[in-house]
C-alpha cells in the first residue's frame, strides 16, 4: 500500500521520467530526420534494454541515438554483442546515471576506430557512479559534416573517473566540457557568468577559447592569469577591453578549426595593446590539434586609433607562427627594443617602418 506521499512522489518521478523519454524522442527524431537513413539500418529507441536489443540492427552503419542508463539491464559483454557489427553510429550517444558500468568497451574498436556523427546530438557520459576506465574514447572520433565545427561532447559527474584531456584521443577537441569528475582537465572559456571566479585561477587549461562581447563581465578577465594553454579561438568584439594582458601565462593555443581567425579583435574602441604572454616565453605556440599546414587568420579591426604591436610581438605572430592577417588595423609600438632595431622604410607596404633582427 502507498502512502500519500510516497504517491506523489511516484507521480512525481513518472512525469519526470516520461517527460525525459519525450525529450530523448523527440532528440532521435531530430537525428533520424537530419540524416538520409537506411530503412533496415534505423535504431528507433529511447533505452537500450534486454527488450530493445533485439531490434538493433546488425549493420556496419546504425541510424539513432544510443541511450544507456540505470535502466538498461545489459552487461558490458552483451552490449558489445550486440553492437558487434557496427562500425559508425549515425545520431549520437549518451551513457548516464548508471551505478555499476566500470568501463564503456561496448564498441567494436580492436581492429578499427569507430566513428560517431553527431551534428544534432553530441557524446554524454554523466553520472556514472563506477565508471573508472575510458580508454575506449581513443578509438572513438566524433564527427560532424562541416570540419569547422566540433560536437557537443561532455564527461561530467562521473565521480570515480580520473580524465587527462591530453590521452585517449580528447586532446583533438577543443570545446569538450570535462566537469565533476574525480579529476577533470580544464575549466570552460565562456566566462560571462562566473558564480566561482576562485575555479578560473586554478585553471591553467581553458577550452572553447575566450568568447567576449558586450555583454560579457570583463571584471573577471585577471583570473585568467595561471592559464597556460588554451583551446579554441580568441573572439573579442564590442567590449571596452584594453589588452589582453590577463593572459599573461598563455604559452600555447590549440585550434582544430580548418582556415579559422585564431584571433578576432574587432571593434574595441579602447584597445592599445595586444599584450599577452606568449611571444616572451619559450616554447609558446599557436597550432592546430591536427599536424600539417593550415592557413590561419588575425583579424586586429577597428580599434583604438593607437592600437600597436611590438616587434616581438609581430615576429611572434607573423613570423615564427606565420599567421596571416584579414584586417591590419594596426601600427608598430614606439619603442626602445633592445634584441631589435628598427629600419625606417618609408615605402614598406606593411608597415610604416619595417624591423631588422640583430
Ligand atoms: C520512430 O518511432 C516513432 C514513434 O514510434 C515514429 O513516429 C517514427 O516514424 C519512427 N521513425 C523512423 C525513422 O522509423
Ligand atoms: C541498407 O543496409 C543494408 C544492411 O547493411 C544493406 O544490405 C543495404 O544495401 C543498404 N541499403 C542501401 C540503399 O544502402
Ligand atoms: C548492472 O546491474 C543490473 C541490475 O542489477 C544488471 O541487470 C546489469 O547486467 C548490470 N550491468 C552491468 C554492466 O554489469
Ligand atoms: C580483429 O582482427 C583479428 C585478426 O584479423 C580477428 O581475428 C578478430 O576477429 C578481429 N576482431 C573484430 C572485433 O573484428
Ligand atoms: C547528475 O549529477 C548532477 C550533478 O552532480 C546532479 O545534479 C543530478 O541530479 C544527477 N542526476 C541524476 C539523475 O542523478
Ligand atoms: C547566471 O548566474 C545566475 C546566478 O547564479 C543564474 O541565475 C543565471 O541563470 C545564470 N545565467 C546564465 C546565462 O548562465
Ligand atoms: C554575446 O555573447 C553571449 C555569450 O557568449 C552570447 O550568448 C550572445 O549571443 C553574444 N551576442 C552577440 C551579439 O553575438
Ligand atoms: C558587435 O556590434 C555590432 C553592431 O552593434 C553587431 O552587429 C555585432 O553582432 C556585435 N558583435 C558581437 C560579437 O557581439
Ligand atoms: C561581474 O563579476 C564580478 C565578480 O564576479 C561581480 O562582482 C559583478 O557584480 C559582476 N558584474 C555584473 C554586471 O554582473
Ligand atoms: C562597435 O561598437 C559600438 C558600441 O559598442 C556599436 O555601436 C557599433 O555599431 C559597433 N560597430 C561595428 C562595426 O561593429
Amino acid at each position: 500500500m502507498y502512502s500519500c506521499i510516497s504517491l506523489l512522489k511516484y507521480l512525481f518521478c513518472m512525469s519526470i521520467l516520461s517527460n525525459c523519454m519525450a525529450d530523448r524522442a523527440n532528440d532521435v527524431q531530430k537525428a533520424l530526420s537530419y540524416y538520409k537513413i537506411n530503412e533496415t539500418c534505423v535504431f528507433n529507441e529511447t533505452e537500450i534494454n534486454s527488450k530493445t536489443i533485439k531490434k538493433f540492427p546488425k549493420c556496419d552503419r546504425v541510424y539513432g541515438i544510443i541511450f544507456i542508463d540505470s535502466n538498461t539491464d545489459l552487461t558490458v559483454f552483451q552490449l558489445k554483442e550486440a553492437f558487434k557489427y557496427m562500425k559508425s553510429l549515425v545520431g549520437g550517444l549518451m551513457i548516464e546515471d548508471t551505478t555499476n558500468l566500470t568501463n564503456l568497451n561496448i564498441f567494436a574498436t580492436e581492429n578499427s576506430s569507430f566513428w560517431i556523427a553527431c551534428a544534432t546530438y553530441g557524446v554524454f557520459i554523466r553520472n556514472n557512479t563506477q565508471l573508472v576506465d575510458y580508454s575506449i574514447l581513443d578509438k572513438i572520433h566524433l564527427y560532424k559534416p562541416s570540419k569547422r565545427e566540433e560536437c557537443e561532447y561532455r564527461i561530467e559527474n562521473n565521480p570515480k573517473l580520473d580524465v587527462s584531456c591530453e590521452d585517449n584521443n580528447l586532446y583533438t577537441y577543443t570545446y569538450l566540457q570535462v566537469t565533476g569528475n574525480l579529476r577533470d582537465c580544464g575549466c570552460q572559456g565562456t566566462i560571462r557568468n562566473v558564480s566561482s571566479p576562485e575555479h578560473y585561477e586554478t585553471c591553467n587549461t581553458l577550452y572553447g577559447g575566450l568568447q567576449l562581447n558586450s555583454t560579457s563581465n570583463i571584471s573577471n578577465l585577471p583570473m585568467l592569469r595561471n592559464v597556460i594553454t588554451m583551446k579554441g579561438l580568441i573572439n573579442i568584439e564590442n567590449t571596452s577591453i584594453q589588452d589582453l594582458s590577463f593572459f599573461q601565462s598563455l604559452t600555447t593555443i590549440k585550434y582544430r578549426n580548418v582556415e579559422s581567425v585564431v584571433i578576432n579583435l574587432r571593434n574595441n574602441s579602447q584597445m592599445t595593446r595586444l599584450g599577452m604572454g606568449l611571444p616572451n616565453q619559450e616554447f609558446s605556440d599557436i597550432s592546430s590539434v591536427y599536424n600539417g599546414q593550415e592557413y590561419t587568420l588575425v583579424n586586429f579591426e577597428n580599434l583604438h586609433g593607437d592600437f600597436c604591436l611590438t616587434i616581438s610581438e609581430v615576429i611572434f605572430y607573423f613570423w615564427f607562427c606565420t599567421l596571416s592577417v584579414k584586417n591590419f588595423h594596426a601600427k608598430l609600438c614606439d619603442e626602445q627594443d633592445p634584441k631589435h632595431v628598427i629600419c625606417h622604410f618609408e615605402s614598406s607596404p606593411l608597415f610604416q617602418h619595417s624591423f631588422c633582427q640583430v
